[in-house]
């Protein structure tokens, strides 16, 4: 994130002038505030944005009592990047959200950056009551005041607990809990409890790293060890840490996160990963893992140009097991921009991270979670086994209902050498989106040039998205999700990943599958119809 100061632009004296001011100051305004129907132009269907305002990065998720909680980098007053609250949202199932009253608010101590949250189930804080576990935010604390003035500590870490199942929080009397000494970015603290070692774990982005905090209370943090200086991706700076084990079998692997920003492969924001170990201190990369992210290299999360700040649940049951991930559907390039008026930004769907093994070693396999297959339609639903596709076929009038809110599973073989293949939804204005595989380069894409409104951001549609494969199986898989203006491709089992937003003038309802004159076996292809879960 960069921050910029707006400044007043001097304005003609004539009452004419105030005039025209005055009313197109209303108009703005007017436009702004109306009420949220989620029916609006661009709307996502099924996935979490804000009533209104702005929304950038997820923050301080976690599971308790059987309710997933989501807050998010908020500003409630304008479309555009502010004064940071932290805005809540929760949900029983990851599919169906409900809007809940803001957080935290900016305080004299700044606004309120990005951050987790932890159920402190031994009260380690001593902030619970009535023998009920508190729950703890941790968050940054960004001093807008200290930064303008040029001071470099402007940065700190804070604290917050509820006692109310997250409903309303208050802030501890003894903030900042972590201070700054001198460093300018130093943010986003991802707080995890390490069982082994007793202690809770804080892994921060500062500048271009990672470090590590430990501590017994989660007020009093003690600096154990740094990772990154010299690995893996430095386009831009780190942000928005995670650090987590995944299993694989008997296999453990500690995964970190790294949101970088600009850095990303498709350009501007991007959340890179390494594989390695934890040691109750620092975190070490694994030997068969440095090849992949010396010299710049970095494995990612996603391929996509709009999925940032991504980092996982926290508290999600034992007997569930998983490590559950949600993002910023958007992209600092151009979020400021994207052309949606009551609101500006969405968060990707929820996803499973798992370990796998691949010919090239331990990755993150990214899949959607299970639970959104409740948004199927059962009723609207198409199907084919063993088609071959020559040039094109139109699946619109087979499939009779709309390709805007739909799920693609679609298996075929490898071509030889060379073939695409493409999945196209367009709408009757002539644009179109397009996403697919390439076998000669041996890459997913996804191009939205074509796809309506483009012209807001010259960063916007200015390149073919492209995700490597990994898997180097005979049959490829795609999974792909449309929700109005965002694409969502899970591909291989969640080895390659790619998602994209687009802002089509009229919705698109048409669906074709188009070769580029290679004739391609179709082995199998679902095609949903899913349900909006805010109408
Ligand atoms: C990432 C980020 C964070 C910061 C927040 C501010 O998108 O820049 O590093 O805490 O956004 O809104």
């Amino acid at each position: 994130m960069k921050t910029k100061t707006m400044y007043p632009k001097t304005f003609g004296k004539s009452l004419f002038t105030v005039f025209v001011l005055l009313l197109s100051l209303g108009n703005a305004m007017a436009q702004e505030t109306p009420q949220a129907t989620y029916h609006e132009t661009h709307r996502p269907q099924y996935h979490f944005s804000p009533a209104k305002g702005w929304m950038n990065d997820p923050n301080g998720m976690f599971y308790y009592e059987g309710e997933y909680h989501l807050f998010y980098q908020y500003y409630p007053d304008k479309t555009v990047w502010g004064p940071m609250h932290w805005g809540h949202a929760v949900s029983k199932d990851l599919a169906h959200w409900e809007n809940l009253p803001i957080a935290l608010y900016p305080d004299s101590l700044g606004y309120i950056f990005s951050g987790s949250a932890v159920v402190d189930w031994k009260n380690t804080s001593g902030f619970g009551i009535n023998n009920q576990p508190p729950l703890v935010a941790i968050f940054t604390y960004h001093d807008m005041a200290g930064e303008k003035s040029g001071r470099k500590d402007y940065e700190n870490q804070g604290i917050a607990y509820s006692n109310d199942k997250g409903r309303t929080w208050t802030k501890y009397v003894g903030n900042p809990v972590l201070k700054n000494n001198g460093t300018t970015d130093f943010r986003d603290p991802k707080v995890i409890w390490d069982e082994a070692r007793k202690q809770w774990v804080m892994a921060l982005a500062v500048q271009d790293h990672h470090e590590f905090w430990v501590s017994k209370d989660l007020k009093n943090w003690v600096n154990t060890g740094s990772f990154g200086k010299e690995w893996g991706n430095h386009g831009g700076v780190w942000e928005c840490a995670d650090l987590f084990p995944l299993k694989n079998g008997n296999t453990t692997k500690w995964i970190l996160i790294v949101n970088i920003n600009p850095g990303a492969p498709n350009g501007g924001s991007g959340t890179q990963y390494f594989v390695g170990n934890f040691d109750g201190k620092t975190f070490h990369l694994d030997e068969d893992f440095k090849p992949l992210v010396s010299n710049g290299n970095a494995a990612w999360l996603d391929y996509g140009r709009d999925n940032y700040a991504g980092v996982t649940w926290s508290d999600v049951p034992k007997s569930d097991g998983r490590r559950i991930l949600i993002g910023w559907m958007n992209n600092w390039q151009y979020a400021n921009l994207v052309p949606s008026l009551q609101w500006r930004g969405a968060a990707t769907l929820p996803r499973e991270l798992k370990l796998v093994a691949t010919p090239q070693g331990y990755r993150v396999a990214v899949v959607p979670v299970k639970e959104l297959q409740s948004l199927r339609n059962i009723k609207q639903v198409f199907s084919l086994k063993n088609q071959k596709v020559k040039t094109a076929i139109d699946l619109t009038p087979q499939l009779g209902f709309k390709s805007t809110l739909s799920e693609i599973e679609i298996s075929f073989e490898k071509p030889q050498s060379k073939g695409i293949l493409e999945i196209e939804i367009a709408n009757n204005k002539g644009e179109r989106y397009v996403i697919g595989y390439n076998t000669s380069t041996n890459t997913f894409f996804s191009d939205r040039t074509q796809s309506g409104k483009i012209q807001f951001s010259d960063k916007f549609a200015n390149s073919v998205h492209t995700a490597p494969r990994l898997s180097n199986s005979n049959t490829i898989k795609l999974h792909v999700f449309f929700d109005v203006a965002s694409a969502e491709l899970f591909a291989d089992g969640g080895t390659s990943v790619l998602t994209d937003t687009f802002f089509p003038n009229e919705d698109y309802t048409k669906i074709q599958l188009k070769t580029d004159g290679t004739t391609i076996a179709i082995k199998e292809l679902k095609i949903w119809s899913l349900k909006s879960t805010w109408k």
